[in-house]
């Protein structure tokens, strides 16, 4: 299902009715969504009727839905989104989060809100892939919430988060070439960039990784190929000169490529 770069697979979507076309014409075991700031986009499905619909729609047939709430604590303004086990009488909502994006990425720790219905089939699939967590991680992570530590250093991240977004879109539109598009996420901290039509994402990721830049390529979230000009930024780290350096030498790579391309026209 393609979703929309602002709503996701929100109601009121510019291609219509896909996601119910593919629950029809498919049989679906279950369906993974990312509601809030979703990975690339930044999407954000509305709040309520986008995020009732894919419950309303999959709990009557027994299809569960595994929620990555993973980017949900970072939004930019306001309360945290909703989760959809709000609207699910069904009990079919997996709720899935993280402390990799809020935290660190090293302590490998996240949760998962089954619900009493799929409960012992997740404890399950636990134990026959890895036991458990390990537990000092989890014990100071506990009292680390415990303490509203947690609390305080998410409001301030918020911030931060926003401000690099907003920094990192800017300089972008600043310096990309003429017909570059990007997202305008609500939370999360990456920006969906397309490129125009004729340049070529995966090139872009080779010369910059020599150059020590890291951008993601489309391609990486196409299971056909596609998005070959589009990349993906990340402004999850402290803002630096280095950053701002790095989006003009990532300008100068598609500006030669570019002429490269029209002096092959010529
Ligand atoms: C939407 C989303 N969910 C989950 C993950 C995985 O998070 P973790 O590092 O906690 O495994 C990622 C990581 O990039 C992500 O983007």
């Amino acid at each position: 299902v393609h979703p929309d770069p602002t709503i996701g697979m929100g109601v009121g979507h510019r291609r219509g009715d896909e996601f119910q076309a593919a629950i029809d014409a498919h049989p679906v075991c279950a369906c993974v969504v990312t509601p809030s700031f979703q990975n690339p986009l930044g999407s954000r499905m509305p709040d309520p009727a986008a995020r009732k619909r894919p419950v309303t729609m999959l709990g009557p047939r027994g299809i569960p839905i595994i929620e990555d709430d993973t980017f949900a604590e970072l939004p930019f303004d306001g309360a945290r989104p909703r989760s959809l086990r709000v609207w699910d009488d069904w009990d079919q909502v997996l709720r899935c989060g993280s402390f990799g994006k809020t935290l660190a990425p090293g302590y490998r720790i996240g949760w998962i809100v089954p619900g009493p219905r799929h409960f012992d089939a997740v404890r399950q699939c636990r134990l026959a892939t890895t036991i458990a967590a390990s537990m000092p991680p989890q014990l100071a992570l506990a009292r680390y919430l415990a303490s509203g530590g947690y609390d305080r250093h998410l409001r301030r991240l918020r911030t931060t988060l926003r401000d690099n977004v907003a920094r990192l879109a800017a300089e972008v539109a600043a310096r990309f070439p003429e017909g570059t598009r990007i997202s305008r996420p609500a939370g999360g901290f990456v920006l969906w960039v397309e490129l125009p039509d004729e340049l070529d994402a995966l090139e872009l990721f080779d010369g910059a990784r020599r150059m020590g830049i890291s951008v993601c390529p489309g391609p990486v979230f196409s299971a056909s190929g596609g998005y070959r000009n589009c990349i993906r930024l990340s402004a999850g780290h402290l803002w630096s000169e280095e950053t701002e350096q790095a989006v003009q030498t990532l300008a100068e790579l598609l500006r030669a490529q570019r002429s490269g391309r029209q002096d092959l026209r010529e």
